[in-house]
């Protein structure tokens, strides 16, 4: 009979309410009479089953679990052990028969009014919750609780799950119930203290930890304040696959308990301690409602596939029977039935029964587990796996691959990365923190390999899908990406045949910025653009490019360019657009894309403008006087009711100063009048009843003549006026 692993979709009734949470499944590493938590160094009264560290024996410590080789657990970074008793089957005979473990699901929950300051399991940290010996609901022994957050009694603490397989299942019950009837397993649940002295690692008794006043939320009792994770270890007895078990009143568990009320959980912390600080911090409030832990990084991060396969159960320590039939319990425990507590085991079996060798403690010897191994397993074809970096860029300095990045969690895989930054031309492609991806052309020179073992190096699994073969893929990791190179040479990642990956560059452009640069300034998307002349987008695009482009007609006085492709223009800087960093101390320059026409060159960056003033611009003028006609005012037209110049009209595609007074001289007009760049009004008054009035011309929002990008042709509603006296 083998074993079955609960369904990740295994309900968690007893603990109700919308708060984040993780679990992990767990599968079982050790059988047997170990408790280093209860009887260190010596054969435990009663056997029970052990999931999560290859460590642990009778001498566990937090320095021996840290370093098992693996974990049955799913969390690779969590080496602690779990443990809850054994359940029998009492055949009439006399005979016992174990009921296979159905897997562990080790839930850690943040709860109640204090649940945000949640303190991580600190090492060499231990608890035991529950109490072997209880044969009977205690009503009595209560929390510690106040009028807000009354106390609830402590045998809560303990209860079961009959899952039915199908229809509503049964309410649970705080001792086993009708067991034959559970198809699909009888669950066994135990909620641990999560009330911590802040003093002491374990004490025996117990006193370093209580519970919440609601056990599973509340608040804490005084001198208790430390509030700990929730720890929550639901273990499945795959009831139904007892032959011929048909009385329920004979399950019995490894304690002698035939009734349930003396279920029991232990806990040894060998937590790396960086990942659970790092999960306490993040994934008990940020962490998916459900639990999952693909979907907290930290967690994702260090999340095993096949876990159970690489770190299967472990040669018992104490050698006797304790798996499918065997004569007696293991100690010889008798069967006590309560309803008062059962006393203390002998710890003695009949001489009769031959006593239990014992194995040494395993020692932290690893054990070769599968890897999977980018470049090889994983990554597009002609995609070379150059090496794990370290990407700690923080501020001043830029990262390691910089020109673009993406981030989303729930595609991110190694071949999305590389495909996504081939599609935007580059040739490196970097894959980080489970969901980054980073891409360039060339590789920071301050980058360094990181150096194996490194915790959290780049072990972080890829927060999108499995690939298609299986295999979980790694994304790089807290600090640490992945990096790849396309080494197809025919890929032309600028249409510029240079193929230049791993030639590691400054990240400064290799022509500086020019004299002319301006800094590194905002363009937010919502916001007015910074830059508020036309714009372009150029797969060629270069700094020279632009500054051609913003060259072409009027000219403008400013050009930017940004993500890369794009160039704008304009004759003023939009209050909006705020100067970012200097460049010798780029602090928070996002100016960081190269641009597309050319590698070394840097294109702004996403809502970020490389900003230059153009030089070469000659400011258009307004056009003092043509023959006897000189400047005046400008006057407006609102056009509601003719216009102020009333004479002769004219408009085209070529319209200057100078060919708007010829016109209007040659019609013998005192007035000349241009507007919108285009058109030419003729008179010999200003109509009054147009509604136009004298204004200081503004240059701001002047138009230039149609026909002259040097010259202001009024502009919309408006005009400049031009009048002589005599003809
Ligand atoms: C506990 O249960 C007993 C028997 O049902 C009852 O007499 C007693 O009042 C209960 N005590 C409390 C504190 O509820
Ligand atoms: C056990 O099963 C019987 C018969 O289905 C039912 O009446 C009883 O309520 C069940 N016990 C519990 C505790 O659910
Ligand atoms: C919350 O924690 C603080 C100390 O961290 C403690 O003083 C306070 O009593 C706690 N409140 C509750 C409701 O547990
Ligand atoms: C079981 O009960 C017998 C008889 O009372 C006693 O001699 C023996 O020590 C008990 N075994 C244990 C392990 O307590
Ligand atoms: C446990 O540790 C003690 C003290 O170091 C040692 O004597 C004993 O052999 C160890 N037991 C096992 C099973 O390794
Ligand atoms: C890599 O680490 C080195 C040494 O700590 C540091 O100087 C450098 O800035 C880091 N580079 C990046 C890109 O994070
Ligand atoms: C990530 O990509 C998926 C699939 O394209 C999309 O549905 C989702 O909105 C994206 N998430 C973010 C945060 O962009
Ligand atoms: C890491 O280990 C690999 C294989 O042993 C070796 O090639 C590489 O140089 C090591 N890297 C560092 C930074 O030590
Ligand atoms: C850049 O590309 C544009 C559009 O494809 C083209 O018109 C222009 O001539 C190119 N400029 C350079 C310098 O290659
Ligand atoms: C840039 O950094 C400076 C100081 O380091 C900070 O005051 C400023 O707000 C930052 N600007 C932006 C746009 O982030
Ligand atoms: C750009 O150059 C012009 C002419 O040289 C100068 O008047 C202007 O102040 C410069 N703009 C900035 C923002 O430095
Ligand atoms: C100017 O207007 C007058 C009167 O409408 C018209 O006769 C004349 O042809 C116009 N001149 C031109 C150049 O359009």
């Amino acid at each position: 009979m083998k074993s079955v692993l609960p369904s990740a979709a295994a309900v968690l009734p007893f603990l109700h309410g919308a708060y984040a949470f993780w679990r992990m499944n767990c599968a079982v590493i050790q059988t047997g009479r170990v408790d280093p938590v209860v009887n260190p160094g010596a054969v435990a009264a009663h056997a029970h089953s052990i999931v999560g560290g290859s460590n642990i024996g009778v001498n566990s410590t937090y320095a021996t679990m840290v370093n098992s080789s693996c974990t049955s657990c799913e969390l690779r970074a969590d080496k602690s052990a779990y443990w809850t008793p054994l359940l029998y089957y009492n055949y009439p005979n006399g005979s016992f028969f174990e009921v296979p473990h159905g897997g562990s699901v080790v839930y850690y929950l943040a709860r109640g009014p204090n649940e945000t300051g949640i303190q991580p399991f600190q090492p060499g940290f231990m608890m035991l919750s529950g109490n072997k010996a209880a044969r009977s609901y205690d009503n009595e022994t209560v929390t510690w609780g106040n009028a807000a957050y009354p106390g609830r009694p402590i045998a809560d603490r303990v209860s079961f799950a009959c899952l039915v397989g199908s229809g509503p299942e049964p309410p649970n019950q705080p001792y086993i119930f009708n067991a034959t009837s559970c198809v699909n397993g009888l669950r066994g649940q135990i909620v641990f203290q999560a009330c911590w002295d802040g003093i002491n690692l374990y004490k025996s008794d117990n006193s370093h930890v209580a519970y919440l006043s609601g056990i599973d939320n509340g608040i804490c009792p005084p001198g208790y304040e430390h509030q700990l994770p929730i720890l929550f270890i639901e273990t499945n007895y795959a009831v139904s696959q007892v032959p011929d078990a048909v009385d329920d009143s004979r399950f019995v568990f490894s304690q002698g308990d035939p009734t349930g009320f003396g279920f029991h959980g232990d806990f040894i912390n060998g937590w790396e301690m960086d990942v659970q600080t790092e999960a306490v911090n993040t994934c008990l409030y940020n962490g998916a409602p459900d639990g999952v832990v693909q979907e907290c990084p930290v967690l994702n991060s260090v999340d095993t596939n096949g876990y159970a396969q690489n770190c299967p159960e472990q040669p018992p320590q104490i050698g006797e029977p304790v798996h499918g039939l065997i004569e007696r319990l293991p100690g010889c425990i008798n069967i006590t039935y309560g309803p008062e507590a059962a006393p203390a085991a002998s710890m003695e079996c009949p001489s009769t029964v031959a006593q239990p060798s014992i194995t040494p403690t395993p020692d932290s010897t690893p054990l070769p587990t599968a890897s999977p191994t980018p470049g090889a397993q994983f990554g597009l074809p002609e995609q070379q796996y150059l090496g794990c970096y370290n990407d700690t860029a923080s501020s001043g300095y830029y990262r390691t691959l910089n020109s673009l990045a993406y981030v989303n969690y729930t595609v991110m895989t190694v071949e999305f990365c590389q495909q996504y930054c081939m599609d935007n031309g580059y040739i490196l492609s970097g894959v980080e923190y489970a969901q980054e991806c980073h891409c360039d052309n060339e590789i920071n020179p301050t980058t360094i390999a990181a150096a194996n073992g490194t915790v959290n190096e780049c072990t972080w699994n890829c927060g999108g899908t499995l690939t298609a073969n299986g295999v979980q893929e790694f994304c790089g990791g807290l600090g640490y990406i992945d990096v790849y190179r396309n080494t197809n040479s025919s890929f032309d990642a600028f249409g510029d045949n240079t193929n230049t990956a791993g030639n590691a560059q400054p990240y400064t452009p290799a022509g500086g910025f020019g004299s002319n640069y301006l800094g590194c300034y905002s363009d937010t998307p919502g916001q007015p653009r910074t830059l508020t002349g036309p714009n372009t987008a150029f797969n060629n695009m270069t700094i020279d490019v632009c500054a051609t482009f913003c060259q072409q007609g009027p000219g403008y006085q400013y050009y930017g360019l940004e993500y890369a492709t794009q160039c704008y223009c304009g004759n003023d800087i939009a209050p909006t657009g705020l100067f970012l960093t200097p460049t010798t101390n780029p602090t928070n320059d996002t100016c960081q894309m190269r641009c597309r026409g050319s590698e070394p060159e840097v294109c702004g960056g996403p809502g970020a403008l490389s900003l230059y003033n153009n030089t070469l611009y000659v400011p258009p003028v307004e056009v003092p006087h043509v023959g006897k006609y000189g400047a005046q005012a400008c006057i407006t037209d609102p056009n509601t009711n003719g216009r102020p110049l009333q004479g002769n009209f004219t408009a085209s595609a070529d319209m200057t100063v100078e060919k708007c007074i010829k016109f209007c001289l040659g019609s013998y007009y005192h007035y000349a009048g241009v507007e919108y760049a285009e058109e030419c009004y003729c008179g010999n008054e200003i109509v009054e009843s147009s509604g136009g009035v004298l204004v200081p011309c503004n240059a701001t929002n002047g138009m230039l003549c149609a026909g002259n990008d040097e010259e202001y042709c009024g502009g919309s509603g408006f005009m400049n006026l031009y009048y002589s006296e005599s003809l």
